[in-house]
Parts: structure tokens; C-alpha cells; sequence
């Protein structure tokens, strides 16, 4: 697998990769909003191609003050290749090399088991704190959209 950084030509695989690997794309992963973050980041949302076909995504950000990384996903038919280790590495030293103190990402519970695929890169839970988020806009933000 060949890592690059994504462009929005890319903006359909990665749609269909996050589909087909289980991620819920809401309304902030329509074209306008994913051209948002990745203005903001270019250099940390990372795709990973198998020749043509893109098979990995993970998009980072870093707020200048903590990292996050969102959507991580590798295609169902290239798991447990290592792809997944290879994107989050690739994704670290970007982090690094940006000196960013601390990288946030968020599990839902639905999703327990991939804890332990962070586990054995490193990750720590955070039994600490408790997390909750706040919608500014109702007509904004939308689950399960239909992109
Ligand atoms: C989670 C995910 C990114 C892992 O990618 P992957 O390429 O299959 O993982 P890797 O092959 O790099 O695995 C690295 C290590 O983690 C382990 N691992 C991978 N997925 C695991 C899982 N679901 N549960 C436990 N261990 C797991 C591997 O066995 C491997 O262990 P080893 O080093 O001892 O051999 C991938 O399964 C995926 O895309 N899942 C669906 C989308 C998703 O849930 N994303 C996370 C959103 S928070």
C-alpha cells in the first residue's frame, strides 16, 4: 500500500470506504465539509492506495493545541495487513514532526473492539474523562446522512 495525502478527487473512495468499513457518515462528511477540514489539514489527511484503488483513509487534524484523528478506516478485503498500523504511523510522525503535545480519538461504543488495535500502537484509554459534545446548530448538524 502506497500512502499519499488525500485530494478531493479522492472525495467518492473515501465516502465508499467509510461505507463499506462500517463508519456512519453524518453531515459533516458531505463535499463541502470534508473540503473544509482538509483546507485546514492538508498535510495529515492521509489515503492509502493499492495501485488505483484507494483502500485506506484516516483524517488528522490538529486544532494548535491537540491532534485528533477521524475516521480511520481500512477497506474490509485489506484488514489485518498492517495497513491500519502503517496509516496511524505514518499519521504519528506527522503529529510529531508538527510537535503536537497530545492526539485525541474518539471510539464509539458500538465499536469496542478496535480498542485494542490502539491498545498494541500505544494509545492509552482515558477513563478520566467524560466526554460530551454540544450541536450550535440543529439544522446543521445530521446522522446517517444519505451522501
Ligand atoms: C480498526 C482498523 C483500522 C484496523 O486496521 P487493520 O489494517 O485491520 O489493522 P492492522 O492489520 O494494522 O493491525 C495491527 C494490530 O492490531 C490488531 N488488530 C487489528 N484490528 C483489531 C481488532 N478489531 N481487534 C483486536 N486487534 C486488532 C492486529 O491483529 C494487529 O496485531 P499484531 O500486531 O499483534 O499482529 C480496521 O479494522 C478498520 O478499518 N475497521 C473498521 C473501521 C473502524 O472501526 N475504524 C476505527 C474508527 S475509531
Amino acid at each position: 500500500m502506497k500512502i499519499e495525502l488525500f485530494t478531493m478527487r479522492y472525495y467518492h473512495d473515501i465516502i465508499n470506504l467509510w461505507k463499506r468499513s462500517g463508519i456512519e457518515v453524518s453531515s459533516s462528511d458531505t463535499q463541502d465539509e470534508i473540503a473544509k477540514i482538509l483546507k485546514r489539514n492538508p498535510d495529515l489527511f492521509l489515503i492509502g492506495k493499492e495501485g488505483e484503488n484507494v483502500v485506506a483513509v484516516g483524517i488528522g487534524a490538529f486544532d494548535g493545541r491537540r491532534g485528533y484523528v477521524h475516521h480511520l478506516a481500512i477497506d474490509p478485503d485489506y484488514q489485518k495487513k498492517k495497513y491500519g498500523k502503517m496509516m496511524m504511523d505514518d499519521l504519528i510522525e506527522r503529529f510529531r514532526k508538527k510537535k503536537v503535545h497530545k492526539v485525541h480519538l474518539f471510539i464509539e461504543k458500538h465499536n469496542e473492539e478496535v480498542v485494542d488495535f490502539y491498545k498494541k500502537l500505544g494509545w492509552d484509554i482515558r477513563d478520566d474523562l467524560i466526554m460530551m459534545s454540544f450541536v450550535p446548530d440543529k439544522s446543521l448538524y445530521k446522522r446517517d446522512v444519505e451522501i
